[in-house]
Parts: structure tokens; sequence; C-alpha cells
């Protein structure tokens, strides 16, 4: 799976949530989280076909041979994160627009509020109706209060351990249902 985080802050809880899910998943699932989202520029349809960026080139590559997506993602004034929209919208146009058609994706989402991530992961989910992916639709797995959760960059919460086990045994089943 390719593991994407919403965030680019170093402290990011969303990463954090992501690096905890590599020791949660299924035996058989391995977790790469990827590393260059602040390197993707500004989605250009001028440049998207003949001169896609090799970054891009490169992100579409990863996510072609990835069976499925896991996105941790905050929410920023109440909706996805530029950075995190702006990428998913060059992956969108690719293959023709069918990169992303029938790709399991999971969504989660962290935030030290009450509700944080909620109204993000419902924007995502629009996202992924247009470009015709798979998304695990329950559990939802929503980390409120986030910073009572984390022991510096260890997932202490036991609740939510089971909350993201539950999630990526659900992407695994969306994987094998093809
Ligand atoms: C936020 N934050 C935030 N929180 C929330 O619950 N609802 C919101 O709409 C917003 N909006 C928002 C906008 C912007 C620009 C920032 C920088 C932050 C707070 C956010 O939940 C908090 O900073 C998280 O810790 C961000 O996630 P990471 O970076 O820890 O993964």
């Amino acid at each position: 799976m390719l593991g994407i985080s919403g965030s680019l802050r170093q402290e990011s809880f969303n990463t954090r949530l992501l690096h905890a899910s590599e020791g949660l998943a299924p035996i058989g699932m391995d977790i790469d989280v990827y590393e260059h989202l602040a390197d993707i520029p500004p989605y250009n349809g001028d440049i998207d076909g003949e001169n896609v960026p090799p970054v891009v080139e490169a992100f579409r590559d990863q996510v072609r041979a990835a069976d499925g997506l896991l996105i941790a993602t905050p929410e920023y004034n109440y909706s996805i994160p530029g950075v995190l929209k702006n990428a998913i919208d060059w992956l969108s146009t690719g293959d023709g627009g069918q990169l992303l058609a029938g790709k399991p994706v999971a969504i989660m989402g962290a935030a030290p509020t009450n509700f944080g991530s909620v109204r993000a992961q419902l924007a995502l989910r629009q996202v992924f109706v247009w470009t015709d992916s798979k998304p695990v639709v329950k559990p939802e797995v929503i980390v409120f209060n986030a910073h009572e959760r984390f022991d510096d960059d260890k997932l202490v919460d036991e609740g939510t351990q089971d909350l993201v086990r539950r999630l990526l045994h659900a992407l695994a089943a969306k994987v094998t249902e093809g």
C-alpha cells in the first residue's frame, strides 16, 4: 500500500498515524509512506500530458504499482489540505483519467481538536467518486484529541490501534475482491 499524509509538518499527527499503521497491518500488507508531497507542483493542464514533471511521473508510477492507498489527512479550514488535493488532481488525470479507477482507498485522519478531519474525510470521499476509486466505507477512523493518543512518535491509544487494524483489514478485503 502507498500511504499518503495530507500534512507536510515534521511533527504531523497524520504522518505519525501512517507510520503507526505499518505495525498494525495484516500479514502480507506492506505500507510505504510517500515522502515527496512537498515537491509536487501546482496542477497545470498545460504541462499535463506531454510535459508531466518527473516527480509527478514517479508519484503516478508508485500509485499505479500500489494495491491501494492509505490516506491520513488533517482538515484545513473544514476541507482537504491544498497539497493533498493538488496531488490527487495530478493522479486523477493520469492514464487518460483512469489511474485511480478501481483503486482501493482507505481514509483516516487525526487532529488535536474534537472533530478535526471529519469534514476533510467527507470531502475526500467526494473526490474519489469522480475518480471511480473504491473507498473503504467502514470503519471510520477519526482520531480526535490526537495529542492524547501519541507518546512521542508512538501511537499508544489501544482503541485507535484497533480501529486502524480494522481499517487495514477492510482495505485488504477491497483489494482481494478485485
Ligand atoms: C487547521 N486546523 C483545523 N482543525 C480542525 O479541527 N478544523 C479545521 O478546519 C482546521 N483548520 C486548519 C487550517 C489550517 C491552515 C491549519 C494549519 C490547521 C488544526 C489542525 O487540525 C491541526 O493543526 C493538526 O494538528 C494538523 O494535522 P497534522 O499536521 O498534525 O497532521
